[in-house]
């Protein structure tokens, strides 16, 4: 199998025209007629081609937009690509992160092994140049992502690797942006890593192979350890959850723990907090069998467990001062013999029952197993993601994650991460009348509401099983499959890794 694309992001000192590489991406903000000192001396060893595009208004600095001009023997670049950022009122760090993207992507598509990247300096003091710098690394990381591994024969070739410079004539903005970019390879590396485990297909990603990912990467990496329970394990603790929706696949659960301390082991001092992750490697719906169109894209279905394992990635990286459980349940939801059937009652692992009156809402059911879990090793904070409700993709579209939770400040706090990080969430309510809605005649709850409102009561069920603890939840479904960029176009964005790793970074500041 190929490997994926190996990206290293730098910094250097250089000036525009001086810079050796094959592809000089310079940012561009839109309604600008006068070009800057920096672009100006680059444009007149072009003979003013960049002005030439401007005036006849071939390029206007919109945010999304690049035009390619050819380099020539008096400046370093083989090519300069102009990169669009819109209106500087506008522009967030998400604006400089997706032009990163686009640029690291061209110069992917190109075969190109080298670009250089002047996007930030137009922006001048409206950002931190750390925050900047490791926006422009997150970008690159994410604009270069391919997922080819099963791919023999393509015309569409790549290069192996790609050198990333993020350059500035300004030495002490280097020294700056250089702290960034060093943080922002972390967290990009780990979504990369995140991303191809979510891509691969459910005939290689089952819940043991899931488990063995989890182990091989804690392996490598310091301060992380990782325990699995399969599925006797699970037996033993009374995990009826994830036992029973993992009942139907000769492929049989497990439940995988990964713990992070600084000195690996865990700290009295500092805060815990529990991230918990469904890992569904395929729903088939169970005996409540999904419609055939659009099943292929259920192998989607782990990536909040796999947004978890790719943020403990990150952590332990970057060596924050918390302890962090990430536990994620992993079952393959199929229809056989061994399945789980519509009105069967589970005793899940808190000791709380659950009626199933529909199989292809399952992931609760692995959920509350886990969050249960998170509970009993008294996490001080829990976040859960999760690919839960297609409800929560109809209210939101495309764009947000829906966040729902018991704590106003976590939500507010999720919610402006979100905003910064490009991850964007946006808080709905789970509140007692959707809990009343999940009350069964016949065990303590049910697996599904009403008609309506289907992301609020999925919610208020696993609200039922985090008792007094800080608790939010982001309901991923709305954003895993990517969207119109071609770059986007590679199955899983990784979706909550800067979310979640960006969150942490936080807490671990205060
Ligand atoms: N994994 C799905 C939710 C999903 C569907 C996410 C499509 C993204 C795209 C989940 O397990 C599911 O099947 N949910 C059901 C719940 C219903 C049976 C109450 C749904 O959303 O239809
Ligand atoms: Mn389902
Ligand atoms: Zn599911």
């Amino acid at each position: 199998m190929k490997e994926i694309i190996n990206v290293e992001v730098r910094t250097r000192k250089t000036e525009l025209s001086k810079c050796e590489t094959d592809v000089l991406a310079v940012g561009m903000l839109s309604g600008v007629t006068r070009l800057d000192k920096t672009v100006r001396e680059l444009d007149s060893k072009l003979d003013g081609a960049i002005e030439k595009l401007i005036e006849l208004g071939d390029f206007k600095g919109k945010e999304g937009s690049s035009e390619i001009i050819y380099g020539n023997e008096q400046i370093g670049a083989k090519r300069v690509l102009l990169v669009g950022l819109g209106e500087k009122k506008k522009a967030t760090l998400d604006t400089i992160r997706k032009a990163a993207a686009a640029a690291a992507n061209k110069a992917v598509s190109l075969k190109s092994k080298s670009i250089a990247m002047a996007l930030h300096q137009q922006m001048g003091r409206k950002f931190d140049a750390k925050k900047v710098g490791q926006a422009i690394a997150e970008g690159a990381y994410f604009g270069s992502y391919r997922y080819d591994e099963f791919v023999t024969e393509s015309e569409n070739g790549r290069a192996k690797s790609l050198a990333v410079e993020v350059i500035d004539f300004d030495a002490a903005a280097v020294r700056k942006v250089d702290k960034g970019v060093k943080i922002g390879s972390v967290i990009g590396r780990a979504q990369s890593f995140g991303r191809t485990i979510a891509n691969r297909p459910g005939n290689v990603i089952n819940p043991p192979a899931l488990a063995a990912v989890a182990k091989k990467m804690a392996k490598e990496t310091t301060g992380l350890s990782c325990t699995v329970f399969d599925e006797k394990e699970l037996e033993q603790k009374k995990m009826g959850g994830i036992l029973a929706v993992g009942g139907g696949s000769a492929s049989k659960p497990r439940l995988i723990i990964l713990k992070y301390s600084p000195s690996g082991k865990r700290s009295a001092k500092l805060p815990t907090v529990g991230l918990v992750g469904k890992a569904v490697t395929f729903d088939a719906g169970g005996i409540n069998v999904k419609p055939a169109m659009g099943m292929q894209d259920m192998k989607f279905d782990k990536s909040g467990g796999v947004a978890v394992l790719a943020t403990m990635k990150a952590v332990a990286e970057l060596g924050l001062p918390l302890n962090v459980y990430g536990i994620i349940p992993s079952a393959e939801n199929m229809p056989s013999g061994g399945s789980y059937r519509p009105g069967d009652i589970i005793t899940t692992f808190s000791g709380k029952t659950v009626e199933v009156q529909n199989t292809d809402a399952e992931g609760r059911i692995i959920l509350c197993d886990a969050l249960h879990y998170a509970v009993s090793q008294k996490c001080d904070i829990i976040v859960d993601i999760a690919t839960l409700t297609g409800a929560c993709m109809v209210a939101l579209g495309r764009y947000y994650a829906g966040l729902m939770g018991n704590d106003e400040k976590m939500i507010k706090q999720l919610q402006k991460t979100g905003q910064a990080s490009g991850e964007k969430v946006w808080p709905m309510p789970s509140g007692d009348e959707y809990a009343e809605e999940m009350k069964s005649k016949i065990a303590d709850l049910k697996n599904i509401g009403s008609k309506w409102g289907g992301a609020c009561t999925a919610a208020a069920f696993l609200g039922q099983f985090v008792g007094e603890v800080k608790w939010a939840h982001i309901d991923m479904d709305g954003d895993m499959f990517g969207g119109g960029e071609a770059f986007e176009r590679a199955g899983s964005r990784g979706f909550g890794v800067r979310l979640l790793t960006s969150y942490l970074m936080q807490l671990a500041e205060k």
